[in-house]
């Protein structure tokens, strides 16, 4: 029986899969590199959790006992008693493969080891520790409290009881589970990213304004948010990471990163959480920044 989840990494993925696990009654260490960061997200969480009581979903002693069931942490010791950890750290491999070498010395023999990587090899993260059968990719999407998807994905050495026990966790969070293989960025990104990088080409070349194109897509292909609105809330980061490894992974130059985005993420505008991306967030209402 799972009882208690570790998380590494508490930024956007990582702070909302400690709330939908400490909501569903599961004990969550949450682990990040700064006390600050951690503070960061716990504040996060705790306006992520007022929304869902203000929404009904949630009272607020159902609230007060999510915060109490979570623990961070800058410290991988506290991942000892841990049933399962769930690696949501930066989307860069060799920051993914350091988590795992400190993480695995810690964890009891039988914890099971799930990575969030929106695109890496899972059989390569897996063979960076020591239970490639007990690692498996578990994919939530953005905003973890809110997207009922999560891809569960196999890597070569994945055994069965690996992906029924994920599988069960991820259920008892109220998700639905896809399956994909472990092929660059699986199925939702394999198809997303692309549509997201032809948005940002589409600006490039000057065939629309940003406001155009979102409103193009919004309007013409009834998408919910625009793709370069869309794009600043995934963070134009991860974006050209998982362009990278479509790239690199699967030798095809459709997808070549568009130089723009390689642009914006060199400046250092990686959308909402910088408060500057496709859109400046300073203000009250997002504004359009070419
Ligand atoms: P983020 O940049 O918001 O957060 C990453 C966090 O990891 C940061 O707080 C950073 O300090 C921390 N970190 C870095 N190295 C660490 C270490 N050695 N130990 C502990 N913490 C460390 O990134 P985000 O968006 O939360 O992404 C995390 C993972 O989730 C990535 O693998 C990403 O591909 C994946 N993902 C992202 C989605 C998105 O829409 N942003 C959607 C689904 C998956």
């Amino acid at each position: 029986m799972v009882q208690k989840i570790g998380v590494i990494g508490a930024g956007l993925m990582g702070n909302g899969i400690a709330h939908v696990c400490a909501v569903a009654g599961y004990d969550v260490v949450l682990a990040d590199l700064t006390e600050d960061r951690l503070s960061d997200a716990m504040q996060a969480m705790g306006r992520n959790l007022d929304r869902q009581v203000r929404r009904g979903l949630l009272d607020e002693i159902g609230k007060a006992e999510a915060v109490n069931r979570i623990k961070t942490t800058t410290d991988y010791a506290d991942f000892g008693d841990c049933d399962m950890v769930i690696e949501a750290a930066t989307e860069n491999e060799a920051v993914k493969r350091q988590v795992f070498e400190k993480l695995v010395p810690n964890l009891k023999p039988d914890a099971l080891i799930a990575s969030n990587t929106s695109s890496i090899s899972i059989t390569r993260l897996a063979a960076a520790t020591d239970r490639p059968s007990k690692f498996m990719g578990v994919h939530f999407m953005n905003p973890v409290p809110m997207m009922n998807l999560v891809e569960l994905i196999r890597g070569i050495a994945t055994e069965e009881e690996t992906v029924a026990a994920f599988k069960a966790v991820t259920q008892r969070l109220g998700k639905i589970p896809v399956s994909a293989e472990d092929f660059p960025a699986f199925i939702v990104n394999r198809i997303l990213l692309p549509m997201i990088n032809e948005a940002i080409y589409t600006l490039y070349e000057g065939v629309g304004s940003v406001e155009a194109i979102d409103m193009g897509m919004k309007l013409g292909a009834n998408h919910p948010m625009g793709p370069l609105e869309l794009a600043d809330f995934i963070g134009l980061d991860t974006c050209l990471a998982v362009m990278q490894v479509l790239y690199d992974g699967l030798a095809d130059t459709k997808y070549r990163p568009c130089p723009l985005l390689v642009k914006y993420v060199e400046a250092g505008w990686l959308g909402r959480k910088t408060k500057r991306g496709f859109y400046d967030y300073n203000g009250p209402d997002p504004v359009p920044t070419r």
